[in-house]
């Protein structure tokens, strides 16, 4: 690593986020759990915004995880819904805004239709530049450790792959961040503190943060709270302290 750049960023070039803590908001004040999910929607649009004004270059958001198919059926209905309405009504802006979207997760699970929009929007951003927005569904960080494991053990295979080429660079261009920085910053809203099946491999060396804020409580200066925590970090990948500070003045 001799990029000393990443010992001292003050702003994460890759925010990853578990919007967590929908249903609570919505039970405290006795609304339907869908309320709360659509009043996620605005700390979405919330964080987006900081994002483009601030430059960071990439935003992932777990949406709907290989696991949330075990909630009651009515309420993965209204998220694929919600889903679907969100593709209708925000890509255009996004789009304006320079809005690159890609979606990650294992998208034959979902309807043919909602496939056809993910694509659709894919395409449309495909060249923007301005942020990378990428939406985990669907997605969970086992199903991606797995399909990376397919996918070379098929090119072995066929002869195309010796076993013994296989390194960890290797593993990482199959998974589904492949080409993008690697998460340096880590934020899950409701006061759980666990990972739920998000990014195994790329969280090995992310600054976590943890929040009791329900995710639509999550608004503008919430992030740059959580965004001035990222920048007393000092973050050492291994070294000491001492060597870090060292590799900096010098
Ligand atoms: C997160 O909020 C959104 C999804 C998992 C889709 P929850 O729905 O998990 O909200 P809580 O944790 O029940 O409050
Ligand atoms: C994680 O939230 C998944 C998403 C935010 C999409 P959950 O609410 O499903 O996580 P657990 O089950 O409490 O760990
Ligand atoms: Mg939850």
């Amino acid at each position: 690593m001799s990029d000393t750049s990443v010992y001292t960023r003050k702003l994460p070039r890759h925010v990853a986020i578990i919007m967590d803590g929908n249903g609570r908001w919505a039970r405290k004040r006795g609304l339907p759990r869908f309320a709360g999910h659509k009043a996620g929607m605005d700390s979405v649009r919330a964080v987006v915004k900081v994002c483009l004004s601030q430059g960071i270059e990439c935003l992932t958001l777990f949406a709907f995880s290989s696991e949330n198919w075990r909630r009651p059926v009515e309420e993965v209905g209204l998220l694929m819904n919600l889903f679907m309405a969100a593709l209708d009504m925000e890509v255009r802006k996004l789009h304006k805004h320079g809005v690159r979207l890609r979606i990650i997760g294992e998208r034959s699970a979902f309807a043919p239709e909602l496939q056809q929009r993910i694509a659709a929007a894919e395409q449309l951003t495909v060249d923007n530049t301005a942020l990378t927005l990428i939406i985990a569904a669907n997605y969970g960080g086992r199903w991606d450790i797995t399909q990376a494991t397919r996918q070379l053990s098929a090119e072995v295979a066929r002869g195309d792959l010796q076993a013994d080429a296989i390194t960890q660079e290797l593993i990482e261009s199959r998974l589904s961040l492949s080409g993008m920085p690697e998460p340096d910053f880590f934020i899950r809203t409701g006061g759980e503190q666990r990972i739920s099946n998000f990014l195994l491999w790329q969280l090995a060396y992310t600054e976590l943060y943890f929040t009791d804020l329900l995710w639509p409580e999550f608004d503008d200066a919430a992030f740059a709270e959580a965004l001035k925590s990222f920048a007393t970090r000092q973050r050492r990948f291994g070294r000491t302290g001492e060597q870090v500070e060292k590799m900096l003045d010098a």
